[in-house]
């Protein structure tokens, strides 16, 4: 599959935000841990989400769509994770501590996800193993015991791994303080849903939070948090192709250091309770040299597409990434082919912005947030791109085409 865009078109409307799929990711895997039906909103049919209820429902979960709104139950499962879906996404690492919380036994084929860097999971194994598992790892991951509660230091603030940690704490009557937390919002939207499950959880939202989980824990009701990522794209969308668009349904709160940074960069940059208004008419300037970080500050995801709007940005642009090694490069390269002035070196790439890029037929999208650059790249671009191998992209946005026609790009799908 792949997409073509005919750039150079300005944006002008609304682009609607939905339900991240890295609040709804984790949220799944949390329904392992009750015999109660769970429903959650607010969800984007995006294939990640899609593989992740598939992995569920292979382990015996029964489930439904209700308009957006998923309806999972997890009475019975079975603790064998079969390999040929888990090996497609990363978040079913998440299924580990669950799993091992609920049947003190898990078995699964170590996980896949975006080629973007080495990504072990070193972290969630010694987090399971302070609570109390005894992990084998060779050409599968197996974790067996009885959970119990403990201190847990992580190493390093790992989303994934607080998050699964917090699950598998959950499910065990006795006391854990996790330390070096992340603090993501997915990971504070989880947290909440765990206490609406029945878990007490002190110090929500901060590095260090003390879960008193429960024995059983019950059904509920949650909404996903709106996409931060997704809102991001569409603002770099925005300063890419020119033009005056409204991002709607989303929390800027949760992306306030790219707020701070864009908001004297570009005709108008004006955030609200929910919603951005984005104006481009002139050429946009700089960022300035920007580092990416853990919550709060730049989100790793956020770096492939402020990399592709600096390329036409009136001024120079550093960009250093510190939490994939392998995330500038394949872009990079690409980028350079549309006529961007950019060298990489290491971990850092720096870029001199041109007036335009020119379109490339022969564009390839390597991961997610990469592909999305490409296309964002693309319509800011005169004349006809094609970016292939657009199902990577369909991982994380639901029909990104209708929602750039709607605002007036140029775009279409070809299998
Ligand atoms: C999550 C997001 C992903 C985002 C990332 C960082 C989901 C489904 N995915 O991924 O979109 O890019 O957070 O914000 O929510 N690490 C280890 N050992 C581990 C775990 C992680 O060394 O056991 C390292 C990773 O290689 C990486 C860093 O820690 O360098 C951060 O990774 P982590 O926060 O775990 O990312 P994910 O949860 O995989």
């Amino acid at each position: 599959m792949k997409f073509r865009i005919n750039g150079g078109k300005s944006l002008i409307g609304e682009m609607p935000v939905g339900g991240a799929k890295n609040c709804v990711l984790p949220m799944l895997a949390c329904s392992v841990l009750t015999e109660d039906t769970v429903i959650i909103e607010n969800c984007e049919k995006v294939s990640d989400v899609l593989d992740m209820v598939d992995i569920l429902v292979s382990l015996g979960a029964e489930s439904e769509w209700q308009g957006n709104s998923v309806v999972i139950n997890c009475r019975h499962l079975d603790g064998d994770i079969a390999c040929d879906k888990v090996g497609k996404i990363r978040a079913s690492v998440f299924l580990l501590g669950p799993l091992f919380a609920r049947y003190g036994y898990v078995n699964a084929c170590l996980p896949g996800g975006c080629a973007i860097g080495s990504r072990p999971i070193d972290i969630h194994l010694d987090g399971l193993r302070r609570l109390g598992a005894e992990v084998t790892v060779d050409d599968t991951v197996c974790c067996r015991g009885q959970v119990h509660g403990n201190d847990v230091y992580l190493r390093f603030p790992s989303v994934g791994a607080t998050e699964n940690l917090l699950m598998c704490a959950s499910l065990c009557e006795e006391t854990t303080v996790l330390y070096n937390c992340a603090c993501e919002p997915e990971v504070t939207a989880l947290e909440k849903m765990l206490v609406s499950m029945g878990a007490e959880i002190y110090g929500i939202g901060t590095p260090v939070v003390t879960i008193r989980g429960r024995k059983k824990l019950h059904g509920v009701r949650v909404r996903a948090i709106p996409d931060r990522i997704v809102a991001s794209t569409y603002i770099f969308a925005t300063l890419c192709a020119g033009g005056d668009v409204w991002v709607t349904g989303c929390n800027p709160r949760h992306f306030s250091r790219l707020n701070r940074m864009l908001k004297d960069c570009t005709d108008t940059y004006r955030t609200y309770s929910d919603a951005v208004h984005i104006v481009k008419k002139h050429r946009h300037k700089s960022t300035g040299n920007v580092i990416t970080a853990v919550y709060p500050g730049f989100a790793t995801d956020m770096q492939p597409l402020l990399v592709a709007a600096m390329c036409t940005a009136d001024g120079k642009t550093a960009v250093t990434e510190k939490l994939f090694e392998n995330r500038l490069k394949a872009n990079s390269l690409q980028l350079k082919s549309m006529g961007a002035d950019i060298t990489v070196n290491g971990n850092r790439v720096t870029i001199n912005g041109v007036a335009k890029l020119k379109a490339s037929d022969n564009l390839c999208a390597t991961d997610l947030r990469g592909g999305a650059a490409l296309v964002i790249a693309a319509l800011g671009a005169e004349g006809e791109s094609t970016v292939n191998n657009a199902h990577h992209i369909e991982r994380g946005y639901f029909r990104l085409q209708d929602i750039l026609k709607n605002v007036g790009a140029d775009i279409s799908v070809c299998e």
